[in-house]
């Protein structure tokens, strides 16, 4: 009977605030559903920030930003502050004071991978998979530097538990499972064109994840940022899940975001230069005095096209999504997580859901809905002074966004053998190329067998290797 008054009053509660804010869609199945499901929509709907969700789509400018973008300060260090930099971020190591933070909570849509992206098989030999890969290099940063690194993995509720199930499978792909934590980002409800919540079946709201920005929130909530304080962490190593050549607890990235006469300490990022101007990644750029990345969709063509006197793109500076961030730093911007600085953009993508009318399931083949998600880099511009570091593409960026084409899985396993050839060249052996270059073998270089270009020098190599050859090192 309580149970049952609870539920009466809950849903009595629900309906008057979703009539409030024009949802009330959301409960017209209410009937049709058990005690369970009408539970569970229940609790879903009590998390919905209605209020937050209303702002957020009535602010339907594409664009984010309303003052003219001028170019970022990008830092390219001269050789000597490379080796102080170098030396300050080896003993940032050495002290334990950096941990590695990925962000894998993302759905990764444009690939089509059935499961979390950070088990798509991403290396061009072994077939590898993305969390494999970031594992060796913790593992191999932590015999180097005799430290350990926390690896904190932000996962989704729609794919934690595959997730944890995969770690536990892989056991913990050969790390101390008391340094891998696994923590969930929070959810926005997705939105039709008229701002209308959508249903994902007749007892359930389609949300999807808050976006990267997410992690800053989750961090704090899960507990995750206490931890950090608890081991003694002053800096986050933090990157994507889609980077298999993201180059984690980079000593030198570290010494410039803790050294760097313009870097506060509290998060610098890193760049790569765009291959052209309509490539589409995001650039670094300041907008009403601010640090941001501009999305390509939040720039114009002439601003995108437009070159400095040195002939270089003024916006050419791409996102790598590979962050240095302090911990003292996110959790000024994150509190205990119940107020959240990052603001919420819209995007509009395809998403399935039920019809409130028909109750019938509608698959869109073209982008139908709008989801809400914040963005990590947006907390560029609560840093006191922020640095843009850029770093060479062919060493640092091979994502896996797509199917194919562009950021492909073949893009991706061609630049991880393009890095494996520069560096087995770089040890003295012949790399056989095809006449555009392209190296013409299958080549990886596992973490733990060189973390870095100069490491593959100590290892024992053949002289050359065979035109068409495979070879994982
Ligand atoms: P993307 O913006 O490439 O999105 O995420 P995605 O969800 O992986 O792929 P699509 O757009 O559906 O095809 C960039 C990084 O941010 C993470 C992703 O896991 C990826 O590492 N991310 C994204 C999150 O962790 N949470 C999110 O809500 C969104």
């Amino acid at each position: 009977m309580t149970d049952a008054l609870t539920m009466e009053a809950r849903y009595a509660l629900a309906i008057a605030s979703l009539r409030l804010f024009g949802q009330e869609h959301l409960l017209r199945f209410w009937d049709s559903l058990s005690t369970q499901q009408r539970g569970q929509l229940l609790a879903q709907i009590e998390k919905l920030q209605l209020q937050l969700v209303r702002e957020t789509f009535a602010n339907r400018s594409e664009h984010r930003h309303h003052g003219t973008p001028q170019e970022a300060l990008i830092v390219r260090a001269d050789s000597q502050m490379r080796t102080e930099a170098r030396l300050a971020g080896e003993a940032m190591l050495r002290a334990g004071e950096v941990c590695c933070f990925t962000v894998a909570g993302g759905q990764g849509t444009r690939l089509g991978f059935d499961g979390p992206k950070g088990l798509y098989p991403a290396t061009p030999v072994t077939k590898r998979c993305l969390f494999a890969v970031f594992a060796e290099a913790i593992a191999a940063t932590q015999s180097r530097y005799g430290c350990r690194v926390p690896w904190y993995v932000m996962t989704s509720p729609l794919n934690h538990e595959a997730t944890v199930a995969a770690f536990k499978r892989e056991n913990w792909f050969g790390l101390l499972p008391e340094d891998v934590r696994l923590i969930t980002q929070g959810t926005m409800p997705s939105l039709d064109d008229e701002g209308k919540i959508l249903l994902a079946s007749r007892g359930e709201v389609a949300l999807n994840p808050d976006g990267h920005g997410g992690s800053l929130r989750a961090i704090a909530l899960s507990g995750a940022l206490r931890d950090m304080q608890t081991r003694g962490i002053k800096t986050i190593s933090y990157f994507q899940v889609d980077n298999p050549l993201a180059r984690v607890c980079d000593p030198l990235f570290l010494g410039l975001h803790q050294g760097h006469p313009q870097s506060s300490g509290e998060m610098s990022s890193k760049a790569v230069p765009k291959v052209s101007a309509d490539e589409k990644v995001g650039v670094f750029a300041v907008v009403d005095g601010r640090t941001t990345v501009l999305e390509y969709s939040d720039l114009s063509r002439e601003l995108s096209e437009s070159r400095g006197g040195d002939g270089k793109l003024r916006f050419g500076a791409g996102n790598l999504a590979v962050h240095a961030i302090s911990v003292e730093f996110a959790a000024r911007l994150s509190g205990d997580g119940s107020k959240f600085a990052l603001p919420f953009h819209r995007a509009h993508k395809r998403v399935p859901f039920m019809d409130p009318v028909s109750g019938e399931m509608v698959e869109p083949t073209a982008p139908n809905a709008w989801k809400l998600e914040s963005f990590v880099f947006d907390a560029i511009g609560f840093a006191r002074s922020a640095i843009v570091v850029e770093v060479d593409r062919a060493e640092e960026f091979a994502p896996i966004k797509n199917a194919h084409g562009a950021d492909s899985p073949a893009s991706s396993n061609a630049a991880q053998t393009e890095r494996a050839a520069r560096w087995l060249e770089a040890a003295g052996v012949k790399v056989p190329r095809r006449a555009d270059g392209t190296p013409d073998c299958n080549l990886e270089i596992s973490s733990s067998t060189a973390l870095d270009a100069e490491a593959l020098h100590r290892v024992p190599l053949p002289p050359s290797i065979a035109r068409g050859a495979t070879l994982a090192l």
